[in-house]
Formats: C-alpha cells, structure tokens, sequence
C-alpha cells in the first residue's frame, strides 16, 4: 500500500468538559484539495489547527509521510495558513508582507526578491507591490495572505473560512483564483468552510463533519448522489423528505408505502431497516419531473406555485398529506416544460430516491 502524505489519527481534542473533536481519522494524498465542510461548532477549525500546531490534540496523531509532526512547532511544520480575517502586518508593504516568511527563515535577499516577484504574478497584483494592506480592498488582502502563506513553497497549505468576510462577487472571483492556484503549484490544500456551494465547487473531497466526527467523506458527487445519511442529505443541497414506512429491502433496493398508501419499490436503502420501521424519504426537488419517463412513479400532489428563474422553473407543490414539497424539473428537449392547472400528479424514478431511519 502506498503511504499517504498526510495522515490524520484518531484525532481527539477536548477543552474541559467539551469534547470539539470525538475521533477523526484521515489520509490526505499529495496534491489533494480537501475540504472540511459542516456546521458551525462542529470541530473543522480545531481539526485543522491541530494539523497546523497551533493546539495539541488531546490524544491521536497527524503524520506527516509517516512521521508524526505533534512534537514539531508550528512554525516549523512547514504549512502554510490563510485565516478568515485579514492577517497582513498593516506597517509592512504588501512585498515585505510576502518576504516576510523568507526573511524568517533567513532566505538570500536574491531569492526573496525573486520569489516576491513569482507570488506577485501569481496572485496577479504586480503593481501593487508598494502598497501597505490599509490601502487595499478585501479581496486584495486575501489574495496577498495566499500569497505569503506560500511563499516559502509549503507542501501543505491550510485555510479557515478564508473568504467569508468577502461579498459574493469576490469570493466567487477568488475561488477560482484559488482554484487557478491549485492547479498551477500541486500544492496539498485543507480548507475549511460552511458553505456547501464553495466546497462542491472546489474541492477534489469533501469531508462534512458533525459534532466533532467525519460523517461522510468523498467527492461532492458522492455526497450529493450517494448521501450515507438523512443528514448529509439535508446538509448538501436542496431536499424532500417524505415520510414512509419501510416494507422490504431486497438487495439495497427498499419498498415503501408513503403516508397517502402508495407504495414505491426501487428506492435506496441505506443501512439494514427492520419491516415496518418509520423511515423518511429523500428526493431531491431536481429528481422530480412534471412527466412520466420509463421507470417513474407518481405522486399525486397539489401544485401551488410556479416560479420562473430563467435557468430553471421553481415549483411548490403540497402533497395528499399536506406537506409541501420542492420541484425543480431540469429543462430538456424532450420533457414538458408547462404547468397545467389541472395537474395532479409529479413523478420520480425511485432509484434516486433515499431511504433513511427517521
Ligand atoms: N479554545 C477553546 N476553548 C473551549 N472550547 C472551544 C475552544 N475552541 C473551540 N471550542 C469548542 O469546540 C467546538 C468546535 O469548535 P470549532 O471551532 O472547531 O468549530 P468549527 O466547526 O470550526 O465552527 P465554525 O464554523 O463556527 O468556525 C465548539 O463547541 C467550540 O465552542
Ligand atoms: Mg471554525
């Protein structure tokens, strides 16, 4: 088996009474773009700062191409470390806010020259070089912490909700230059946000925590298409969950009966379900379609409201039972884009629909 390059073990960090991260275990290979997504409080910055040095984990290990870095200072891991609010030295120029890591480590002026003018051209603010922070905007402030965070070419580059701070626009323009950025130097990123459209958009992996624990870990398709539970469903995008009981599970694939007496056989069952469990189910508002296709069911449902956002259509409807469900039919050639105000019925395909415990 090939070693990995980082290697997070059985991770644990308690502050008295408060246990911030219960057991995480994880390998990061090199080159990999990692994120730690989940809710607030739920142990992402605490995993990453354990990582960076800057806590002790109360017990567990983080490796290093197989060497621990616990009894290693922070300042000599070799991480590079981007944090959520502008971190810049405010009476150093935005050069010297670069070098200033090189100068650290005693670097031959030649060099730092040369590689402030590399971190320049990569982060694109050639012509900002004089210029000290107080006299930059946001999102230029952000870009030259990248940009001192790896000047000195760590291996491993680790940011905490670096972009929150930012409106949208910029953020959106700096995660690509992130992206950009990820591209060109294979530097190992471990990044931390809340927000699941960031994560999906960057990142190679996602590992969405929960209360201290990786409840999931992949790709983001994996978590979106394959969630293992109700919550990373409910977390990452948008959801229905209709209430069901579960009759039957027969090689992974569940039969149902929903609470208006239809049955459904076909859905995703996660985990062993005893016959009669209450259990929720799970269809994302894209899964729902306004015709038949091959393999659709039908739900008889009223529709309430129709919304138009240009790119797609936005439909409430309320079911037999009164819940209201989300549909967002995807636009195609052949399917039918219009509303009658006489229907009563939406369709699915039970194999993208979910089952979990309720
Ligand atoms: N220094 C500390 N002393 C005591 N409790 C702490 C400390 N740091 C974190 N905690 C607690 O540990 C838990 C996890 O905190 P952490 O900062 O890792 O969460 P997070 O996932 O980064 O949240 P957020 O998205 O809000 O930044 C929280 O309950 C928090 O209150
Ligand atoms: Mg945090």
């Amino acid at each position: 088996m090939t070693q990995p390059f980082l290697s997070i073990r059985n991770l644990r960090k308690a502050f008295g009474a408060i246990t911030a991260v219960h057991d995480v275990t994880l390998d990061i290979p090199k080159g990999q773009f990692l994120t730690f997504l989940g809710p607030s409080g739920s142990g992402k910055s605490t995993t990453l700062y354990a990582i960076a040095g800057f806590q002790d984990p109360s017990s567990g290990d983080v490796q290093l191409e197989g060497k621990s870095l616990l009894a290693i200072p922070s300042h000599k891991r070799k991480i590079g470390m981007v944090f959520q609010r502008y971190t810049l030295f405010p009476h150093l120029t935005v050069a010297e806010n670069i070098a200033f890591p090189l100068r650290v480590r005693r670097r031959p002026e030649a060099e730092v020259k040369k590689k402030v003018g590399d971190m320049l051209a990569l982060v694109r603010l050639e012509s900002f070089a004089a210029r000290l922070p107080g006299a930059l905007s946001g999102g230029q402030q952000q870009r030259v912490a990248l940009a001192r965070a790896l000047a000195y070419d760590p291996p491993i580059l680790l940011m905490d909700e670096p972009l929150s701070a930012l409106d949208k626009k910029l953020r959106e323009e700096i995660q690509a230059e992130i992206r950009r950025i990820h591209r060109e130097t294979g530097v190992t990123i471990l990044y931390v946000t809340h927000d699941q459209e960031e994560a999906l958009h960057l990142s190679d992996r996602i590992a969405l925590f929960r209360d201290g624990r990786i409840e999931q870990i992949g790709t983001g398709e994996d978590l979106y298409l394959r969630p293992a539970t109700d919550f990373v469903a409910g977390f990452i995008g948008n959801s229905n969950f209709l209430a069901a009981e579960h009759l039957e599970t027969v090689g992974g694939a569940a039969t149902v009966r929903l609470a208006d007496g239809s049955l459904v056989s076909g859905v995703n069952a996660n985990g062993s379900l005893a016959p009669g469990q209450k259990t929720r189910l799970m269809i994302r508002p894209e899964a729902l379609r306004l015709d038949r296709g091959p393999k659709t069911v039908e739900l008889v449902v009223d529709i309430i409201d129709v919304a138009f956002y240009g790119e797609r259509r936005r439909i409430v409807a309320r079911t037999s039972t009164g819940q209201e469900i989300d549909i967002r039919p995807t636009f195609s050639a052949t399917a039918s884009h219009d509303v009658a105000p006489s229907q009563r019925q939406v369709f699915f395909d039970p194999s993208a629909a979910f089952l979990f415990p309720a």
